[in-house]
């Protein structure tokens, strides 16, 4: 590939947090009220969270990771039990199933938008099949109208959709489904550094995930507990960093939605490059920014995208390689079938960079590289 002239002269990182004044005073405050570990502001932040999705209970924790895996453990899943879940994931999805002592169950993904496909995982449902993790992934819902009607409980991977609406009703507080789990990360639309939030309407579920988050002596025993609790709790330091985050999510999504269109608007005119579909009856939390490369109409693959956008410093990333084709999973499944559509997905994707931190010019910079990739390959 020719080498292309590189218009920036610094790199443009994939997902920079957009941390602004307010939120360092809140956390300036926070440590000077002496109070930096698990307090007001976490419950502040609970209460917030909760009125924003509708739920029931947020119960903040350490990470989505936690949120997922106290949620399995709450629900009583374990050895012997199968959980259906997507290959197109962060591995966090998938490693909790197996911290929990249970098996992942790899299905199929929709071509276009790489969400699980309901009826691969109506295959998959059999007498152990205890639960379903569909990942709600760059933010757009997965189709729960086919999932929830399966009969088995749905335990969302939401930490790509704190701002997405499925056909009207917010993720987070989605009849029938068992619980949310988003994620405050550095990298997410609520960035909080790390943390996690679960969602959930189930009064029990939520006291149990708040007993094992921690470990809580028994009220008036001199020194007892119930249960082996983790520590998986989120410190208010970085709940008050949350709340900010919160108080700015419609305005952070604001700017998104404009470098989104603007990556649109250039790809349309790329041979090759196509983003993932987004369902227009839906509200997509527009997390990450995800294109196909085909590498027979785009002229060179995904890999060498990659490659000559970094020369070009323009940071990349890829959501996400097929969780079955990695080592571990491989191991563990020597018996999994082939998945064709995430195979073959895996190899093209590619997230181009995406942040209310960046200015439209950051975003024109980004486009203008891969115009200039793509006509040098293509000619
Ligand atoms: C799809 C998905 N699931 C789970 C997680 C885990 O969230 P956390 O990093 O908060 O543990 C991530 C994080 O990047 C993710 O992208």
């Amino acid at each position: 590939m020719a080498t292309q002239r590189t218009r920036r002269e610094t790199l443009l990182g994939f997902q920079p947090p957009a941390i602004g004044e307010e939120e360092i005073e809140a956390v300036v405050e926070t440590l000077r009220t002496g109070w930096i570990a698990t307090g007001p502001k976490a419950g502040e932040l609970e209460e917030r969270f909760a009125e924003y999705v509708g739920a029931r209970h947020a119960v903040t924790l350490a990470s989505g990771t936690a949120a997922l895996h106290l949620a399995l453990l709450a629900a009583r899943i374990g050895p012997g039990d199968e959980v259906v879940t997507t290959p197109i994931t962060w591995p966090a999805t998938a490693n909790v199933i197996v911290h929990a002592g249970a098996k992942p169950v790899f299905v199929d993904v929709r071509a276009e938008d790489l969400n699980i496909d309901p009826d691969a995982v109506a295959e998959a449902i059999g007498p152990r099949t205890k639960a379903i993790i569909p990942v709600h992934l760059a933010g757009q819902p997965c189709d729960l109208d086919a999932l929830l009607p399966l009969g088995v409980p749905v335990i969302e991977d939401a930490t790509h959709a704190v701002e997405s609406v499925y056909r009207g009703r917010k993720i987070g507080s989605i009849e029938g489904s068992l619980c949310a789990a988003f994620s405050l990360n550095a990298t997410k639309n609520v960035a909080g550094a790390e943390g996690g939030i679960l969602t959930t309407d189930d009064d029990e579920l939520a006291a149990e995930i708040r007993e094992l988050r921690l470990m809580r002596r028994k009220p008036g025993a001199l020194y007892d507990i119930r249960v082996a609790g983790f520590k998986a709790n989120l410190p208010d330091l970085l709940a008050a960093l949350a709340l900010v985050q919160l108080e700015k999510v419609e305005e952070h999504a604001a700017v998104r939605r404009r470098h989104v269109a603007a990556y649109d608007a250039a790809v349309a005119e790329l041979d090759g490059i196509t983003p993932l579909a987004r369902d227009p009856r839906d509200v997509h939390a527009l997390h990450i920014y995800v294109v196909r490369i085909d590498p027979e109409r785009a002229g060179a693959d995904r890999n060498a995208y990659r490659d000559a956008l970094a020369e070009e410093l323009i940071a990349t990333s890829i959501h996400f390689l097929p969780l079955h084709r990695l080592t571990f999973y491989r191991e563990l499944l020597p018996e999994q079938p082939p998945l064709p559509v995430a195979e073959r997905a895996g190899d093209e994707v590619l997230s181009l960079p995406l942040s209310p931190a960046h200015s439209d010019e950051d975003v024109a910079d980004a486009v203008d590289a891969l115009r200039r990739v793509h006509a040098a390959v293509s000619s």
